[in-house]
């Protein structure tokens, strides 16, 4: 605290972001990126970026990566905007769409940067509990309400809701803006971009960062009819208005064009995450549904606090998150399957 401060920082709760620990033959499952590199055409596009045309800037409307998300989800370039990681994507998503005369709904257990964004835009937020089974059930949301956002998957959880139960939150919300955070999309869920088409007041968000394996580029997106995506930009150039440089555009375009290594990728992805539930559940764990890059789970006879500081004791490092309901639980990013096998042997002298 300092008097220098504006005044609305000392009563901002910031994020807290999973750690980047710098240990040697760390086995990292704690931030949901993916185990494997990114593709190697996008690795050369970024490499033919740096070039002496670093001195100029970037393009400011991303014209070609939003040519190649426009033609790899069959919209047109003017519903596509762009930003520097989906969080920015989202940062602005709450300043243009979501703040309301009603409150903000989001569910309880789920990304806690909406809270953080909330705070931020002094947005008034309801946290709408998930069920006893850990999942959003949509009838919950039938409320008065200024605009929705969740995760679908949801994040932590994992747990997925069918292109269905999108299709009815978002008609049951006609006159609110319903936004829906497809980060862990591609690792086993129905995308709501096939409805944009069908709802002006649908916007869907999704990310480089874990099924494109490139979170270390910062490139995420959003799909919507013209009026949320000009809402957008007009926030974005009202405080950035390059937030994509140049490698970071020539590596998302090539990223997003390189359609064999993404099926692979996802796909080796989607077979070790049932293997890992798999050898979880034989130890006793209960591992919720997943459908993203991570599982979530908790053992009856071990307090998850405990076993995350055990794990990280053997250089194995999973997400904990101090906070009622689940505080027992680990969310453990799905690595390759030398790494899971390392989590399993640790979880074996532990349990
Ligand atoms: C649900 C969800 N949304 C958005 C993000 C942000 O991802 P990025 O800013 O890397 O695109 C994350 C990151 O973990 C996430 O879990």
């Amino acid at each position: 605290m300092s008097k220098l401060w504006s005044p609305i920082v000392a009563a901002l709760k910031p994020y807290v972001p999973g750690e980047q620990p710098r240990m040697a033959n760390l086995v990292k499952l704690n931030t949901n990126e993916s185990p494997y590199g990114p593709s190697e055409k996008a690795l050369e596009a970024i490499r033919a970026a740096a070039s002496t045309d670093l001195r100029l800037y970037p393009d400011p409307v991303a014209l070609g990566l939003r040519e190649a998300i426009a033609t790899r989800h069959a919209v047109s370039v003017g519903e596509v905007f762009v930003g520097n990681g989906s969080d920015e994507v989202l940062a602005h998503t709450f300043a243009a769409l979501l703040k309301h005369d009603r409150p903000l709904l989001f569910p309880d257990i789920s990304y806690s940067f909406y809270t953080t964004y909330a705070g931020l835009f002094g947005i008034e937020a309801v946290e709408v509990p998930l069920d006893a089974a850990f999942r959003i059930d949509i009838a919950d949301y039938r409320r008065p309400s200024g605009a929705v956002i969740l995760p679908n998957p949801n994040a932590p959880t994992g747990i997925g809701l069918p292109l269905a139960e999108i299709e009815r939150l978002v008609a049951d919300h006609p006159d609110q803006p319903v936004v829906i955070d497809e980060a862990y999309i591609d690792f086993g869920g129905e995308s709501a971009i096939a409805l944009v088409p069908k709802y002006d007041n649908l916007l869907v968000v999704q990310t480089f960062s874990k099924s494109r394996a490139l979170a270390g580029l910062r490139v995420g997106f959003a799909i919507g009819q013209r009026p949320l995506i000009e809402a957008l930009e007009r926030v974005k150039d009202s405080f950035n208005s390059y937030p994509l440089g140049r490698a970071a555009q020539a590596g998302a375009t090539a990223a997003i064009e390189d359609e064999a290594w993404f099926e692979s990728t996802r796909g080796k992805i989607i077979s070790s995450r049932a293997k890992l539930a798999s050898e979880l559940e034989k130890r006793g764990f209960e591992v919720l549904p997943s459908q993203a890059n991570f599982v979530f789970a908790r053992h009856p006879g071990h307090a998850g606090q405990t076993l995350a500081a055990k794990l990280r004791e053997r250089a194995v490092i999973v997400r904990h998150f101090a906070k009622p309901r689940i505080a027992d639980f680990l969310r453990i990013t799905i690595g390759t399957d030398a790494e899971c096998a390392k989590l399993v042997a640790a979880l074996d002298e532990i349990l």
